[in-house]
Order: C-alpha cells, then structure tokens, then sequence
C-alpha cells in the first residue's frame, strides 16, 4: 500500500471530498486529523507570483519578488530545450525556496491567432516547439522537486468568452494540432498535474469532459498525475469529478465538497470515483512534501544572469541589410523611445511577476561605453507627441544610427480579452518616418508579446530586431545582441503576416454566440501559408545571425523506428554562432488532408567560425502518423515522404525523399462502404474480388466483373456503396451476399 492510499483508508466521505476543492486561492484543504497539509499552487509561468497574505480577491494583486525570467512568447524563439530546462531548474529554486509545491505552468496552448489576449504566454503557433519545449520547460522545474501544472488543457486559444466559448473543431485538427503538444509534454515529462481549461470543446465543457479528462489524457495518454481545474472552470462538479477533474480551484467553500457528499449517499456518484480523487490528491501532497525543503533558498544574481542568457537568444534579427547590426562599442547612437528607458517585459493578467530587479536598454546601452543621447519620442500616455518628436529627430539626425524602441503599450495585451488589430500605435510609427528621414541608419527594436504588422514600414530600415517581452534583464539583453556580445539566434516560433486579413483564422475569430469554429482545420499558422503559397512578413522559423551557416551533405533513411536525418552544417561566417537545423516533413500525394510541411525534428548548434558539425535528428515513426478518425487511431501512411531541411520554413536549403512503409490498416466495412473502400481494403478487396470471380464463372456476374477491369468506369462507380449497388437489378450481390462479404471483409 502507497502512503497516499494509507491515508486514504483513513478518511471519512467528507474528508475525502474536503480533497478535492482548494481552501483558499492558493492551498489545497489539509486533514489534520490524520496529519495531511496543505500545499500551496501558484502561478505561474514565467516566474513564482506568490500572493502575500491579505491579497484582493481577485488573487492578482501584490506577490513577493521573484525573477522575471522571458515569458513564453520569447522561450519559444530560442528554439533551445537545454536553455529552456535551465530556467525550469531556476523556476523550481525559486518555488521551492517560497514553499511552493506546484507552480502553474507551462501554457502550451496554440496561438490560432495573432489576436489571442494570451499569445505571450503560450510559445508557438506550431505543435512540435510548443510539446518540446514545454517538455523542457517541466523536466527542469519537476527536477527539483516542484510540481507543474499543464495549461490550459485544452483548446483554450482565446480569451474573447473564455469561460463559456465552445470550441468547435473537427477531430484531426484538435488531435493533431491542439492536443499534440499535451500529448508530448505528458507522455516524455510526466507533469505531476494538469490544468483544465475553461472553454468548451465541441460543446461539452472541458472542466467535466470524460472523453478529455479520462479517455484520452489518461487512457490513450498514460496520465497519471492530477487534473486541476483553471480557477472558477467548474461547471457541475459532480459532473466533473465524474469525469476526471480531480481538484477544484480555487476554494468553493464548502459548497460543492457537499454536492459530492450528497451524490455519494443518493447513489449518483460511485463512491469510487471519489477515492480516486482524493487519492490523487493525496499523491501529489506527498510529491509535494518529499519535494520541499524549508531550508531552500535561491541565487538572485545568478538566476537574474540567466534570464538575461535567455533573453538574448529569444531575440529574434528579423533583418540587418548591409551588416547594419552589431554597432561598434564606440558607436555615436540616439536611442529613441520611452520603452528603452521603461521597459516592456511582460504581459499582464495571472502571470504578472514583481520582478528582483529590472534592467533597461538605455542604461544597458550606456554600460557598454557607447556615445548616447536619449529621447523618449513618444510617451506612455500619449502626451506630448509634437515636441517629443522633434528632440527625437534631432538626436537621430545628430548620430550615426538611431535605435528606436517601438512596441505594444501594456494595456493592449492581457489575459481576459483579445486584441482586435496588430497594429503599432499610429504615433510610434509616425516617429519611426520622422527618424527615418532624418538618418536613414535606423535600427528597429520591437517590445510585443504578440506579432505586430511591420508591412508598410519595415521596407524603411535596414535592420529590426524583434524583442518580444523579455522579462527583468530583457534590457541588457537587447546592449548584448545590438552590440554583439550575443550573436542572435532567436528564430520565430510564429509567422509574422503581411497583414492580419491574411491570417487562417481570420473569419473565424473569436466567433459569436458562444461557439467559434476552427474552420481554417489543420491549416494554422505556416500549414496555412504554406498551403496557400501566400506571402509572408517574415516566416515561421526565421532568423538572423552575424554569422552565416552552410548546408550539405542530406542522408535520409527510413528504418523500422521512423526516419534518420543526418546534415552537415559550417559556420560560414567569420564569428561563433547558433543555428537552428529545422527539418519539415510533408507528403505529396497524399490521401488525406495534409499542409506541405510540418515541423518534425529541429535542432539547436552551436558553431565556431568555420566549424562543420553533422546533425543528427531523429523523427519517430509516430511522428510521420496523422489522426485516422475512421479508425480512431494514428496511421502511418504508406509513401514517399519529403523530407526538407533548412533555416525557416521558407528557406529550405536541402531536401531528399524517402520511402515509408505504411501501416496495415483493417477499416470496417459494412454495405455503406463504397466499391473503392472495398478494393483498397487487404481483406475487403480479395473477398470482393473472390465473390465477383466467383458470380463470374455461375454466369451470372460478367458485367460486375468488366467494370472492375475498367479504370474509367470504376472512377464514376467507385463511390458507391456497395449496399446501393445490391439494391440494383440482376446484381449478383444479393443482401445474403452482402452479409456474408460484411463477415468475410471484417476478420
Ligand atoms: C488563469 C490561469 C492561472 C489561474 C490562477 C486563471 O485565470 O487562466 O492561467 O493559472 O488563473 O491564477
């Protein structure tokens, strides 16, 4: 017997229901009787925000300090799952030196949408960096003992109506986008826990969804951690315990552990499903109790240096014409713009951390020992405009190159609503063209948690640096990268469109009367470009070096655990760099519904001037599987895969084919079944063909077998079910045939 089930042998009913709701906002409800605490859970992600006692009741308000580390928006584009394990590690230090036994996070969520309120939470518009690096992300933090908290599981991709918006979308493209990246993180990371959403899938709210909650996370998945609830997700939570939602938060006084009490004793609820739940709970209370220690404490300054390393390779160089970018130490430079003085480095809503400390550019800038003179250009309230311009201008024009820190104000982007445009305030970027005229030597560096549209000005700079929000040392991260003690390797985690009308989900969000359709299916982010062989401001996978990286030498091989990927690639260039090797895998020809090219393997390289490394990538053979709703399971199709690989999914350097073999598929067949079904099915098809062989040679089905040697025919017919083909006259498929092929067709 575990401990947690010694326990569990103790309780009552009401303790045992007394488990499964919070006490307060951030404590689960201890049992002293029988000497079981509480533990805390916290938010989350980025950081430990830790609410100090007395907070307002809205549980936002007011937490101790804690490093800011780059929210997700940037950990995404480092592209780097050792990186991002390093600051789960420091994530963990810090929650367990603030007693804290889970911490609430990571959110994996897509970003369907470049208007998602959420999207600097969450870390890519693509499956396989979100799973990856979230993975990452919970080794780290679990390794020292703290739980996470797997969020918003599932298909939370907007803030607009979140706590009663149904997402409806079609099963592959939920399995195979927005659940793929769970699937990943709960199957390589083992999250002690997992965070349902607030939104309804499909109609049924994810908070009390056994197909969700129980089916797929622990039945098809292997979970076997604890469900939280979001805070304020529950619904019906008898319906939910039922369904797998192990812990309510945060507290319901009392209120719905008596529900629970009550449908035990009137029989609704089977007493041991509640065991269940409290059991888990008790579970993770131990994991939580082995993992803390009272004495745990934290380096400041060394977390405060590896949010800084972190932040310098999120930073994304969109663009650096004529090697514009790095400046010299000596370099004479305005720098222009409040957000270089008072930094954006965040986003707003539940994972606002009070950060230990917070560097700036400017004062970043002027450590380095370069020449600068300041000017706000605009400011955060918009006072102003006209004589701030013109101080701008004149510093521009008075300095070799102009660094102008444009971006998102703080209130355009939260949790709890959506944007409704992706533009830069109009008066930043009128400052940009007033700078612009005045010294064309301007740099660029953008502050936004979400994609902004560059189109229209980006064509005036030579160089833009996409800062993303980069927590507390995000300022001198930006001194190292513009002045080159970093060399960038950031690369985008999502494509930055031409214009927000472009975008896949652009008619379908955030939708109305409470349902949003995904009508754009699996085509999300560049799937969709791709497919549509559209334009782009700069796509999925971009990204500068002040090196260059050569690309030779592609072997790719299929073997029985999926495909091999081997490359060479040099350092060019004449200073150290990182590259990241990304591989797309697409199937031309395929029988289903696919994009061009998928993310499947990608890799993070490390290069001296002129080094050669060979890169070697794995993707597994469930990799290359799509979801076969049919046959409600992943299929490898049979064929000849391309396998691309390159520095973005729009510069793809080398490519090679390969030949998979396919899985053996057994679809059911029935009369509805049409004629090309039963062909192409292994068993189907010689049963089919026996029985037409077989009328053949009575006499009696000399028609049925000329159609099928006839290609053309069997191209207007092969639709047909076979049902409606033995409804014809003179068929030899009588419905006693029809049965027994039914038999024989479905070993
Ligand atoms: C958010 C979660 C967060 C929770 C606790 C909710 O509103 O959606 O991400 O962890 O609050 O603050």
């Amino acid at each position: 017997m575990t401990h947690a089930e010694e326990s569990l042998s103790k309780l009552s009913v009401e303790e045992k229901a007394s488990l499964t709701s919070g006490a307060s906002f951030w404590y689960t409800k201890p049992v002293e009787r029988v000497g079981i605490p509480a533990i805390m859970l916290t938010d989350g992600p980025h950081g430990v925000r830790k609410q100090r006692e007395g907070g307002d009741h809205l549980g936002l308000a007011d937490s101790v300090p804690a490093t800011c580390f780059p929210p997700a928006v940037a950990l995404g584009s480092t592209w780097d799952s050792e990186l991002v394990t390093r600051v789960g590690v420091a994530l963990g230090e810090e929650a367990k030196a603030e007693g804290v036994g889970v911490l609430l996070g990571p959110g994996i969520n897509i970003k369907r949408s470049p208007l998602g309120g959420r999207n600097f939470e969450y870390l890519s518009e693509d499956p396989h960096i979100s799973g990856v690096l979230g993975a990452a992300l919970v080794n780290g933090l679990q390794s020292q003992g703290v739980g996470s908290s797997l969020k918003h599981f599932a298909a939370n991709n907007q803030e607009t109506d979140r706590l009663r918006v149904s997402a409806d979308v079609d099963e592959r493209p939920l399995r195979e986008i927005y659940l793929r990246g769970f699937q990943r993180v709960v199957t390589e990371a083992k999250p002690w826990t997992v965070m349902c959403s607030y939104n309804k899938i499909n109609g049924v709210y994810a908070s009390e969804d056994p197909w969700l909650l129980t089916d797929v996370l622990r039945g098809e998945w292997g979970f076997d951690g604890l469900v939280v609830s979001d805070w304020g997700a529950v619904n019906n939570r008898v319906a939910g315990l039922a369904a797998g939602l192990d812990l309510e938060m945060p507290a319901s006084g009392g209120v719905t552990d008596a529900q629970i009490v009550a449908a035990v004793a009137d029989g609704s609820l089977d007493p041991a499903v509640l065991d269940t739940a409290a059991r888990r709970a008790l579970e993770l209370v131990d994991k939580a109790v082995a993992g803390a220690d009272a004495n745990a404490s934290y380096d400041q300054d060394a977390h405060h240096a590896l949010a800084r390393e972190a932040a310098g390779r999120a930073i994304v160089l969109l663009k650096n014409d004529d090697g514009t970018l790095p400046l010299a130490a000596s370099a004479k430079v305005a720098v222009i713009g409040e957000f270089a003085r008072t930094p954006r480095y965040q986003g707003a809503g539940s994972s606002l951390i009070n950060p230990t400390k917070l560097d700036n550019a400017l004062d970043e800038i002027r450590a380095i020992g370069a020449d600068v003179t300041f000017a706000p250009g605009y400011a955060l309230d918009g006072a102003d405009a006209t004589g701030l311009l013109a101080e701008a201008v004149a510093a521009a024009a008075a300095a070799d190159v102009a660094l102008v820190f444009l971006g998102l104000p703080g209130g355009d982007e939260s949790e709890g609503f959506d944007r409704t445009h992706i533009e830069l305030p109009a008066g930043q970027t009128e400052l940009l063209a007033a700078v612009v005229a005045a010294n064309p030597r301007t740099v660029v560096v953008l502050s936004n948690g979400s994609v902004v549209r560059l189109s229209g000005w980006a064509d005036s700079v030579p160089a833009i640096v996409e800062g993303w929000l980069l927590g507390q040392a995000g300022g001198g991260a930006v001194a190292d990268v513009l002045f080159g003690a970093v060399n960038p390797s950031g690369r985008l985690a999502e494509t930055i469109p031409v214009r927000l009308a472009d975008t896949p989900s652009f008619l379908d969000f955030p939708g109305e009367n409470s349902h949003v359709r995904y009508g754009e299916g699996l085509f999300v982010g560049y799937r969709y470009y791709d497919a549509r062989t559209m334009d782009v401001g700069y796509p999925f996978g971009h990204g500068l070096s002040y090196t260059s990286f050569g690309y030779a030498g592609l072997e790719v091989a299929a073997t029985e655990a999926g495909v091999g990927v081997s490359v060479d690639v040099t350092n060019t260039g004449a200073r150290a760099g990182r590259e990241v090797v990304q591989v797309y895998v697409g199937l031309p020809g395929s029988a289903v519904v696919r994009a061009p090219r998928e993310l499947r393997a990608f890799a993070n390289v490390a290069l001296e001037a002129g080094e050669t490394k060979r890169v070697v990538l794995d993707i597994p053979r469930d990799e290359l599987a799509y979801y076969n709703v049919p046959v409600a399971g992943w299929t490898v199709e049979c064929g000849d895969y391309l396998v691309e690989v390159g520095a973005s999914s729009r510069d793809i350097r080398q490519h090679a084919s390969v030949a998979v073999d396919g899985d053996t598929l057994l679809v059911p067949l029935d009369g509805n079944s049409t004629l090309a079904e039963w062909l192409s099915h292994p068993v189907g098809g010689q049963v089919l063909g026996g029985a037409f062989a077989a009328a053949q040679s009575s006499g009696e089905g000399g028609e049925m077998m000329a159609l099928l040697s006839d290609p053309e025919l069997m191209k207007m017919v092969g639709s047909m079910p076979l049902g409606r083909i033995a409804s014809f006259p003179g068929s030899p498929l009588t419905p006693d045939v029809l049965e027994q092929l039914v038999a024989a067709g479905n070993p």
